[in-house]
């Protein structure tokens, strides 16, 4: 991660942040029941270049396209196609930009007419799990009383917690030290200092944590075939309340 030290490192990433939420919502609003992952992709890009930013995804190791979009079982980088959206369906997007030097990360998970009341819970018990992550990253702490606090929230919901792909440092690259797991003990880890930039995105399961990688090479779904939702922000540290730069 870049440790924001100048006016300059916090205003970047500030933007690239803000323009990632803005891509975020804006796609997020627009999603719908017969609408395809790369309509919602269209959309997306169209918003980047008009902001002035790019696909931070589109070639990071090879990925295939512009952003992500994770359909039910689907738990993380899905590569948006042609499948249909479908009434009651959760819609897991994740939107990376690079802007002026600097990236921005962020995703949510939408309901698209869930009337289920199991799906609806795991949705709201995964964006509380990412709350409270950021709610502890404060000076003083320790890394790992963030990945603690995540699961807490996952597994006292009697979910479970994707443990193959894991939060990360973020600032002019998007994958940066340190890896943030959504598990673990507290008390573990480096100290947290005011300044430093993560992505924070739990990743949970209504049945087991297993995960697969489809015939695709990306689409990561999971095992049991149960729904899976995900929610992530950038955040900087502080010596209180963490700056959550992608509302
Ligand atoms: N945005 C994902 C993350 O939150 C990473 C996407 S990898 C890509 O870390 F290859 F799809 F770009
Ligand atoms: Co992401
Ligand atoms: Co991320």
């Amino acid at each position: 991660m870049i440790i924001v030290k100048s006016a300059t490192d916090l205003a970047g990433m500030r933007a690239a942040g803000r323009v990632a939420a803005l891509v975020r919502d804006e796609v997020a609003r627009i999603i719908g029941p017969g609408m395809t992952a790369g309509e919602l992709s269209d959309c997306a890009v169209e918003l980047m270049k008009k902001n002035g930013a790019e696909s931070a995804f589109r070639g990071y190791r090879g990925y295939p396209g512009d952003i992500c979009v994770s359909v039910n079982d689907g738990v993380v980088h899905g590569v948006p196609g042609k499948r249909k959206i479908r009434l009651g369906d959760i819609v897991s997007i994740d939107i990376g930009v690079k802007y002026e030097g600097f990236v921005g990360d962020t995703a949510t998970t939408v309901m698209v007419g869930v009337t289920d009341s199991r799906v609806v819970n795991l949705v709201k018990v995964t964006e509380r799990a990412l709350e409270a992550g950021i709610s502890v990253a404060r000076a003083g702490r320790r890394l790992s009383d963030i990945s603690n606090a995540i699961e807490q929230v996952a597994i006292g919901a009697g979910y479970s917690v994707v443990r193959q792909f894991v939060g990360h440092g973020i600032g002019r690259q998007m994958h940066e030290d340190p890896e943030i797991p959504n598990f673990g003990l507290p008390g573990r880890g480096p100290i947290l200092k005011a300044g430093m930039t993560f992505c924070l995105e739990p990743m949970v399961n209504m049945g087991g944590a297993d995960v697969k990688v489809e015939a695709d090479g990306w689409t990561v779904v999971t095992l049991d075939g149960s729904p899976s939702a995900h929610f992530e922000h950038v955040i900087v540290v502080n010596d209180d309340e963490a700056e959550i730069l992608t509302l």
